[in-house]
């Protein structure tokens, strides 16, 4: 589907370009290598790009939440089972 008819840009064009960090219908043309000329495209593309940023924050949070911390990161080590056993050499000091 064609959003802009004066610079042949299709959907899959502007979305290309809010894939490589384009946020708007400014950004998109410029991504492009062109310039707005007649406007009508301007309301379709604000869409899609309020769209995109909506999916992109969608997907961060779900990321987020299904990420597993890092180990070294605040999980705690757990005790040895034999945690309360006095060592061999400890009774040896004694
Ligand atoms: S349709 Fe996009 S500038 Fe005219």
């Amino acid at each position: 589907m064609y959003v802009c008819i004066c610079h042949a840009l299709n959907d899959k064009k502007v979305k290309a370009a809010l894939d490589n960090g384009a946020t708007n219908p400014a950004s998109v043309f410029r991504h492009h290598n062109c310039q707005v000329q007649c406007g009508k495209c301007v309301p379709m593309m604000r869409s899609m790009a309020s769209e995109h940023r909506a999916a992109m924050a969608q997907h961060a949070a779900t990321v987020a939440a299904t990420a597993v911390p890092a180990p070294c990161c605040g999980t705690a080590v757990p005790e040895p089972a034999n945690a309360e056993a006095v060592p061999a050499y400890a009774i040896a000091a004694e």
